[in-house]
């Protein structure tokens, strides 16, 4: 194992302390600022690593938040090479305004395992590891999957809960589910953890599918290919800015579907402490002297593992 227990440990420590630095900003209408404290004490926590880290997801344009940004250099300098990608406050809405979702996020794999992602968007489908690899496909029309989901698991169409992200570039799928008569787990955000939820049959979702954020479709992805989830990605681009980004970040097949093993590969870590609580894990909870932290990890296991933290008041 390249990617050690101590450095599991140490991001679980980073993203904790980051959500606990969001607390103050929960339901103060302020997302810039919240991203802000969560992002210094990301980017301050990692440098004093053991590690030779390069970030190849960051915050960016899409929301013009603070960023650490893509191809910063994090860590001692000491230890191994690893791409990092960093999220330090996905659902940024949710913290501004107290509403359920929110986590601080780390993905980590060894050097060149990571895709580099563009600041852009990404269409999506996921699906839980009960699924063979191969049987639902992006390229299908939203009938066919519905049916191939149906006819692998032997349920109607009644009993099965499709996540989608509730955006109006997604009504033609959402009326196709409608008539489909397949429930929906409409997201007002956060789709890092709506694409998570079909990892385990506790959470009630059989398919995530839509349009998001390119940077969270590789963070998911980090923790689905550890969890032997299906997962699919297609970039868009919008305008020519954004293709030269890409081209420059070395996109060469603007129009690629990616497998998840082209965009995770090998070991990786995933850790994601919850700011506010969610279908995931609970919020930060500030005690008399101490705050109580939640944080899912993935690393070489076939389950998400919750750890849960207590950090002294000081
Ligand atoms: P932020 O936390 O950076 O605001 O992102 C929230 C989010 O909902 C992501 O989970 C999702 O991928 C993206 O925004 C969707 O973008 P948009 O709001 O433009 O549809």
């Amino acid at each position: 194992m390249k990617l050690s227990e101590q450095l599991l440990n140490s991001l679980i420590e980073i993203t904790s302390n980051s959500a606990i630095a969001c607390y103050p900003y929960i339901g103060k209408n302020e997302k810039i600022l919240a991203d802000k404290a969560a992002t210094d004490v990301m980017r301050h926590q990692l440098n004093k690593l053991d590690i030779n880290g390069k970030v190849v997801i960051g915050e960016g344009e899409l929301d013009e938040a603070p960023m650490l940004y893509i191809g910063e250099i994090l860590g001692n300098g000491k230890g191994p090479q690893i791409d990092i990608a960093v999220d330090p406050v996905e659902g940024t809405n949710f913290v501004a305004k107290n509403q359920p979702g929110s986590m601080s996020v780390l993905a980590v794999a060894e050097k060149g395992n990571l895709l580099n992602a563009p600041e852009t968007y990404m269409n999506k489908i996921v699906s839980g590891s009960h699924i063979p690899k191969g049987s639902i496909d992006i390229d299908f029309t939203v009938k066919e999957n519905i049916n191939i989901y149906s006819e692998i698991t032997k349920k109607k169409n009644s009993e099965i809960t499709v996540c989608i992200l509730e955006r109006p570039r997604h009504k033609e799928i959402i009326n196709e589910l409608n008539k489909l008569n397949v429930n929906i787990k409409f997201l007002t955000d956060g789709d890092v953890s709506g694409a998570l939820l079909v990892s385990d049959k506790k959470f009630n979702v059989d398919i995530f599918m839509g349009i998001g954020g390119g940077p969270e479709g590789v963070i998911a992805a980090a923790a689905l290919n550890t969890l032997n989830c299906n997962f699919q990605g297609r970039f868009l681009f919008k305008t020519a800015e954004d293709i030269n980004r890409a081209q420059t970040m070395g996109i060469k097949d603007l129009n690629k579907k990616y497998e998840i093993n082209e965009i995770v590969k090998g070991e990786s870590i995933f850790c994601a402490t919850g700011i506010t609580s969610g279908d995931l894990m609970n919020g930060v909870f500030k005690q008399k002297d101490k705050y109580i932290t939640e944080t899912i990890i993935t690393h070489n296991k076939s389950e998400l593992k919750l750890i849960k933290k207590e950090v002294s008041l000081t």
